[in-house]
């Protein structure tokens, strides 16, 4: 096959290859000489008359991730989120943070700054912070069929609301077309970035006549990176095993591709489209499709990372751009811990990472319930806030999932909400046990008798939801919260516990 596609395209290639990372080292996480043992206590839910901590959150805990739901304005940002975030922040957590609001990002810079943290501070904006995510993860040893995986999750991200994710012919083909474009690209000794692979999507021939026509093979962009792999492949600068993979690239381009079914061709280009022409222009293109000023090892360095692409004024190109850097710092989490085990260090000197993810709905993926199973490992400290349990089923598209992603948050905090789904599975989750019951009955006559019975009943009835005080000066700044962890018993005996947080 090479040697056909060497006849038929002519012409010498003008572009040298490159491979641009400028940084691609892994920051040792644990270089300063701290320790962040799990035991240590981070948050004191409720405190004893003396002053101490009664029924805490420590380091260990934070690992295991923590679930904060609430109706809006019930209290969820101003007292657990801001415990949460400002305790990290104190303990020495690199904190990976996204954004919603136009004002989330001077909220969580007033709170750092409280903390002592202002220094540590990295806002990256529209305007700054280069971050070429692609080319980063593949120094860092990813593998192409690594690098489609993180597409695929940022292409089933950006098309959610538009198609069925387990559509597993569209999957495939999906992947397929991903490892050609990125294959293709290496093979070209191009740099790997989203605006790259976006010439895939709109330069492909459309049948198997065109590909052999004249007009493609001279003004098609992908026809020049096919015929600078060739002119590579001539020059000796591809080894054996990368000459097949680019028979194997030309093939599909000019063969595979073009006899697709219409549908599921044009069903690739749509998802395609929607996840790399968004950063293939404008500020995405000049963040994210040249070097890499910052990365993720920031984070080992305990830098606080606000990713200030807000989804309310940067709405979809906002939250994809969110989504990629939180894919890649989730990678880096659990490379990193392979890197401290080869340099000698102890877990408890990796320096911890928490992801502070304010309405979580907008950047939840289904890797999300993968890495959340093994986020202790890694060290990674998964804070979520949302509204109600239907905003998690809705973006991860499958109650299942949803599910499984909550049970691995283990600590659970549900503050006041009207949600009916929510607070079922609340009362669900806390759990029922024998609850005594009075009760009165008259006989007809004038005469009552009392008795009591037992019967299984929540400890923590759906209703109960509803009137948690919500914080503001009506409830002189005080919030109040359901605080639940499997397994916990806490200082009132229970294994729950109703906190009262404040709001200054
Ligand atoms: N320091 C404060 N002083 C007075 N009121 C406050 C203070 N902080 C928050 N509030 C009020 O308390 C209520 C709860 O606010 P908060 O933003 O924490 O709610 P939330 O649960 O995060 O809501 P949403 O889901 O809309 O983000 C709001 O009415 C807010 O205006
Ligand atoms: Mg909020």
């Amino acid at each position: 096959m090479l040697g056909t596609f060497k006849r038929w395209l002519s012409g010498p290639t003008a572009t040298q290859p490159t491979d641009a990372d400028p940084l691609g080292q892994l920051a040792g996480a644990a270089s300063r000489q701290r320790e962040w043992r799990t035991e240590t206590p981070l948050v004191a839910w409720t405190r004893y008359r003396n002053g101490q901590p009664a029924d805490t959150f420590s380091i260990g805990n934070s690992f295991e991730g923590l679930f904060v739901s609430g109706r809006s304005g019930s209290g969820k940002t101003s007292t657990t989120g801001r415990m949460a975030f400002s305790a990290a922040a104190k303990a020495g957590y690199g904190i990976l943070c996204t954004t919603t609001k136009p004002t989330d990002a001077d909220e969580v810079r007033a709170w750092a700054t409280q903390m002592g943290r202002a220094a540590d501070l990295v806002l990256v904006t529209p305007e700054r912070g280069e971050f070429n995510f692609l080319s980063y993860q593949a120094t860092q040893g990813s593998d192409t069929r690594q690098l489609v995986e993180l597409l695929m999750t940022l292409a089933q991200a950006a098309s959610r609301n538009g198609r069925a994710e387990a559509d597993d012919i569209w999957a495939k083909a999906m992947r397929e077309w991903l490892l050609n474009a990125l294959d293709t690209l290496r093979l070209a000794g191009k740099p790997l970035t989203m605006e790259a692979l976006a010439i895939f999507a709109k330069h492909a021939p459309l049948s198997r006549s065109a590909a052999q026509g004249a007009e493609w093979q001279s003004r098609s962009p992908l026809a020049a990176l096919l015929r600078e792999a060739v002119a590579r492949a001539t020059r000796g600068e591809l080894t054996d095993s990368q000459e097949k993979d680019l028979e194997v690239c030309s093939h599909y381009w000019l063969e595979e591709l073009p006899s697709m079914a219409d549908r599921t061709r044009s069903s690739i280009e749509m998802t395609t489209n929607a996840t790399l022409a968004p950063f293939a222009r404008g500020w995405m293109r000049d963040r994210f499709c040249g070097g890499s000023e910052l990365t993720p090892d920031l984070l080992g360095d305990g830098k606080i990372v606000v990713l200030d692409y807000n989804v309310k004024e940067h709405q979809e190109s906002g939250q994809l751009a969110q989504l990629a850097w939180k894919l890649v710092v989730q990678r880096w989490a659990e490379r990193r811990m392979k890197a401290a085990v080869q340099v000698g260090l102890q877990p408890e000197q990796v320096r911890p990472l928490m992801l502070f993810s304010d309405e979580c709905q907008f950047f939840l993926t289904r890797e999300d319930v993968q890495f959340q199973t093994t986020a202790r490992g890694s060290r990674t400290a998964a804070v979520y806030l949302t509204q109600n349990l239907p905003n998690v089923i809705k973006e991860l598209g499958d109650p299942h999932q949803a599910h499984s992603l909550l049970g691995n948050l283990a600590t659970k905090i549900f503050h006041c909400n009207d949600e009916k789904s929510t607070n079922e599975w609340a009362a669900q989750t806390i759990g029922q046990s024998l609850q005594q019951r009075r009760s009165f009955s008259s006989s007809g006559t004038a005469q009552w008798s009392a008795g009591a019975s037992e019967q299984r009943d929540y400890d923590v009835p759906p209703n109960a939801f509803l009137s948690l005080r919500t914080g503001g000066h009506e409830n002189a700044l005080l919030c109040e919260a359901v605080v639940f962890r499997s397994g916990a018993r806490w200082s009132n005996g229970q294994h729950f516990l109703t906190a009262t947080l404040p709001q200054t």
